[in-house]
């Protein structure tokens, strides 16, 4: 496997999240008593850093965060973790949190997230950190924030010839103009569904997916499926990609997160598709097993000794 260290540069949220373990969800207009809580890290964006981070990867963040409890542990978790942040303070709004339910018979969640001072975010705050962008090999980003911040931030990765990585969660609709910019699209099964129309279930229904998204401009597309693994659809192949069991599943909160960024750091290190996309699944294998979101996510080291 290669060691270089890939420069990567990831636009997004951090969020506090609140989980709450039970045997069941509670339904609409219903209480239900937990069987655990934990505060934790999170937001898509924030767990993408740690992951990649955590994964071998040099990792710039940048995001909103408000002059509260939350945004002092997000500043001292990414120094903690070796992430360069590159978060702008604004002292009127709160910094994102989320609540989240985990069924602990399946590990499955739900999840209510406010992006708290992320969603003021604008194009022009991108403008800010283009260098970074420019000096990076992978920019990443998400939808938690808004979906204009989003695509400038792939227009000025474009610019700099930076590999473009569209994470498009939570699922929402997308201007036509943003696929293009896209070298990578990772969506889930709902969030594919929700892009093209088409209900994924089965890798058939993956694949018309996937390259309805490929005839938007999309460069690759990658659906991930749960624990039946990931669909890849690219210009001149489509493959199966393998899931990676690594123990029981007790939370899968922060998988897609961290498959996103095993992906991004295996491209970094010129790792071929196949191998980006098995080091992304057993990235996502192990923290699976582990509770929480960015506290799941593995070492390299713990990815190396699963890989052999
Ligand atoms: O992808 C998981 C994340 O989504 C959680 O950490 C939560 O904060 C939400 O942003």
């Amino acid at each position: 496997m290669s060691t270089t260290r890939p420069r990567i540069f990831v636009l997004g949220i951090y969020a506090a999240d609140l989980v709450f373990t039970g045997s069941r969800m509670p339904a609409p207009g219903e209480t239900v008593t937990a069987s655990n809580f934990l505060r934790g890290h999170g937001g898509k964006g924030s767990n993408q850093a740690i992951a990649a981070a955590r994964a071998g990867a040099d990792v710039s963040f940048f995001t909103f965060i408000g002059d509260d409890a939350f945004g002092h542990d997000a500043v001292e978790l990414w120094q903690h973790e070796g992430v360069r942040s590159k978060a702008v303070v604004i002292p009127t709004q709160a910094t994102g949190a989320a609540g989240i339910f985990v069924d602990s018979r399946t590990g499955g969640n739900a999840i209510t997230v406010f992006p708290g001072a992320s969603r003021l975010m604008l194009p022009v705050d991108v403008d800010k950190v283009e260098p970074d962008i420019a000096e990076s090999d992978v920019f990443v980003v998400q939808l938690e924030q808004p979906v204009d911040v989003a695509r400038r931030g792939l227009e000025l990765a474009r610019r700099h010839r930076v590999t473009t990585i569209l994470n498009p969660a939570p699922a929402l609709s997308l201007p036509d103009d943003v696929f293009p910019l896209c070298d990578f699209i990772l969506p889930n099964e709902t969030e594919a569904g929700l892009l093209t129309g088409v209900s994924v279930g089965t890798f058939d229904e993956a694949e018309r997916a996937a390259r309805m998204l490929l005839k938007k401009g999309v460069g690759n597309v990658i659906i991930t499926l749960g624990e039946k693994g990931a669909l890849y659809c690219g210009p001149t192949q489509t493959f199966l990609v393998e899931p990676v069991g690594m123990g029981p599943c007790v939370d899968t909160t922060g998988a897609g997160d961290g498959f996103t960024a095993g992906f991004a750091v295996g491209l970094g290190k010129g790792l071929s598709l196949p191998e980006a996309l098995k080091f992304a699944a057993t990235l996502a294998g192990i923290s699976v097993t582990r509770h929480g979101a960015a506290a799941s996510m593995p070492t390299l080291t713990e990815i190396e000794v699963a890989l052999k």
